[in-house]
């Protein structure tokens, strides 16, 4: 997506250890222009599956997710990494290993906003080693719900999580994806540049 692949080009910033910060759009402020978007493209990419919910987790996934469920018309549900007062039981979980931070979160979904049959699109911000995308199905497949696919903002196609989730069989749309964070320059991969 150009739009996306400029906005990374002009205001993203290659961290230490292969991180991209894209807080000036995405992971801090959000730009609520380039996020409607996105809802937009990710709408159209899967505009024939019958989509019946978009899930997400919080917080970056939020935005992105919210959009593509309003393109949809559809309800956004996202997972929380923290269980709130009001949702002690009744919940489907997983546990998802986080890489970066070196640390493994829970999250979960409360049965009430995930039905048997339901026809889920799983979005996300960041792809990169996948354990969130797993978490996430497997909380979906639990539900006994359908996974149609994931729409990824940025695919770190670098990294493991595109290949795990493509090896299953499942559709995997990323707006942009990046090859090499390698000397402090951003790589795409050819596909993405048009
Ligand atoms: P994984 O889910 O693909 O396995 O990702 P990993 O454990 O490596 O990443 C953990 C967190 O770091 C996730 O956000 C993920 O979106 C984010 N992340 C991974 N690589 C990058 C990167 O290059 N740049 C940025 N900006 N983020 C990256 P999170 O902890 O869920 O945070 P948030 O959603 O509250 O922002
Ligand atoms: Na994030
Ligand atoms: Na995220």
């Amino acid at each position: 997506m150009k739009l996306l692949i400029d906005k990374i080009e002009k205001e993203g910033t290659v961290l230490a250890n292969d991180v991209l910060k894209v807080d000036a759009f995405l992971n801090h402020q959000m730009d609520p222009f380039l996020m409607k978007e996105i809802g937009e493209e990710f709408a159209r990419l899967f505009s024939s599956e019958n989509i019946t919910k978009v899930v997400t987790i919080e917080s970056s996934g939020i935005g992105p997710g919210l959009m593509t469920a309003l393109a949809l018309q559809v309800p956004l549900v996202f997972a929380r990494k923290k269980k709130s007062i009001t949702m002690q039981q009744d919940v489907y979980t997983a546990k998802v290993y986080s890489f970066t931070k070196k640390e493994e979160n829970e999250i979960s979904i409360s049965h009430k906003w995930l039905e048997a049959g339901d026809r889920v699109l799983i979005i996300d911000d960041f792809l990169a080693n996948g354990q969130a995308a797993l978490g996430l199905l497997s909380i979906v497949e639990e539900a006994k719900a359908e996974a149609v696919g994931f729409g990824i903002v940025i695919e770190k196609a670098f990294q493991e999580g595109g290949n795990l989730l493509r090896e299953r069989g499942y559709r995997v749309e990323s707006l942009a994806r990046i090859q090499s964070l390698k000397d402090n320059k951003v790589t795409f991969v050819e596909e993405t540049l048009h």
